[in-house]
């Protein structure tokens, strides 16, 4: 009776360094799917972190171009910056337009303390730090409304910074 007990180690009949190299190539297999779809958004979708592209003096940002005269420019047939100062409370320009299809870089600031800079139902979530510039390209799609908003706590008033983006 007792010989006739199934034996445990022939119950699960596995060499265990099949398992092994099983779980090696699943490993492998899955850091190279995600390291492809990395290199696939980065050069295939053109997604980039927002970079930061300079500095700024935060004292004497008001007087240093371009945020000097923050707004909406079109500096080639399709082709807009957009010059940013986000400070405590608000964002300058309130209100950004451009074009449907147009290559829009935005080149950001902060004048004070750490701001964000969400432009809704897009990939543009960058940060304002003061004495840095930040750059985003983005190009809106579609035309319609949306909402920037600041995603960064900045004080009493941070509910209240937001700002628009219309796209015609
Ligand atoms: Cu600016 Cu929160």
């Amino acid at each position: 009776m007792g010989g006739h007990l199934p034996d445990p180690a022939g119950a699960v009949d596995v060499d265990p360094a099949r398992i092994e190299k099983m779980f090696m190539l699943l490993t492998a297999t899955m850091l190279a799917a995600f390291l492809g779809a990395l290199g696939y958004a980065s050069w295939g979708m053109g997604m980039h972190l927002p970079g930061r592209a300079g500095e700024v003096a935060t004292a004497a940002v008001r007087s240093t171009p371009p945020f000097d005269e923050p707004g909406v420019y079109e500096i080639a047939p399709g082709e807009y910056d957009v010059v940013v100062l986000g400070h405590a409370w608000a964002f300058e320009p309130r209100e950004i337009r451009v074009p449907v299809g147009a290559r829009v870089r935005f080149r950001a600031t902060s004048a004070d303390v750490i701001h964000g800079f969400h432009i809704e139902a897009t990939r543009v979530n960058a940060m304002l730090i003061p004495g840095q510039v930040t750059e985003v390209v983005y190009t809106f799609d579609a035309p319609g409304e949306h909402l920037v908003i600041c995603h960064e706590y900045c004080g009493v008033g941070h509910q209240l910074m937001s700002g628009k983006v219309i796209v015609e």
